[in-house]
């Protein structure tokens, strides 16, 4: 074999082996990726760690009852920003049902600007708070549903980073009363109840299907 042709399939072996590289990277990034739970978690003491990346979690909806609209003094004046945990919103898409480990986010932000552009209306202000709702009939097995409801503060960030579960009385009650779905109030967030009707396909995630 000349010099010349050695040259050339030493470089194609290269160009193979770094190609096999670059692709096994790839794989091990998308991995790592998946590799997230979507499980909560809790500490020594029982309390739930505050789970990390729910501004990532699916967005179902954003509900508000702002204090104009309610005598001047709303118990909840912001925007409620909700999310379900990933793993759950596969599950609730294929079933229609909350699994067991379900997490449901809700992150508080202010009115803010009451005027812009666009209209007279409501504008996002600043953050005021976060909260998790959480399913495991084995962890609560007295609660109904096995819901679980958490608040990690009604303040501006930085958010506590553990709560302990709060009194059926002053969470569960007012969810059992009048929420439409399994504790959960999905006659306000139509993004699930498409999700429902479409199943798996392409309608539940904004396609055309
Ligand atoms: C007076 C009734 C009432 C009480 C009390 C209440 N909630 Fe809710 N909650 C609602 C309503 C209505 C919604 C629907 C969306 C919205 O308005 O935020 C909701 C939605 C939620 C959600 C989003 C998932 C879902 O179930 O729809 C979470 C999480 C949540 N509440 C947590 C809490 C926590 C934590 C407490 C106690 C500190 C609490 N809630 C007390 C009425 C209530």
């Amino acid at each position: 074999m000349n010099t010349r042709i050695k040259t050339d399939l030493h470089f194609m072996a290269l160009a193979l082996v770094s190609s096999f590289a670059i692709l096994l990277l790839g794989a091990s990034v998308a991995v790592a990726d998946d590799t997230r739970k979507y499980e909560a978690e809790f500490n020594a003491d029982g309390e739930l760690i505050r789970p990390s990346g729910w501004r990532e979690w699916v967005f179902v909806g954003s509900p508000l009852t702002p204090n104009s609209l309610n005598g001047g003094e709303a118990p909840f004046p912001e925007f409620h920003s909700v999310y379900i945990d990933p793993k759950s919103w596969k599950h609730y898409k294929k079933t229609g049902e909350f699994r067991e480990g379900t997490m449901f986010a809700k992150e508080l932000t202010l009115v803010g600007a009451t005027a812009a552009t666009s209209g007279i209306g409501f504008f996002n202000g600043d953050l005021q708070g976060f909260e998790i709702a959480h399913k495991d009939s084995k962890r609560y097995p007295k609660e109904t549903g096995g819901w679980a409801y958490y608040t990690f503060g009604h303040k501006p960030e930085p958010y506590n980073n553990t709560a302990g579960a709060m009194p059926t009385a002053a969470c569960a009650a007012c969810h059992t009363a009048a929420a439409a779905e399994d504790m959960v109030f999905t006659q306000y967030y139509p993004i699930l109840g498409v999700a429902k009707a479409a199943g798996d396909k392409g309608a539940g995630v904004g396609g055309k299907d």
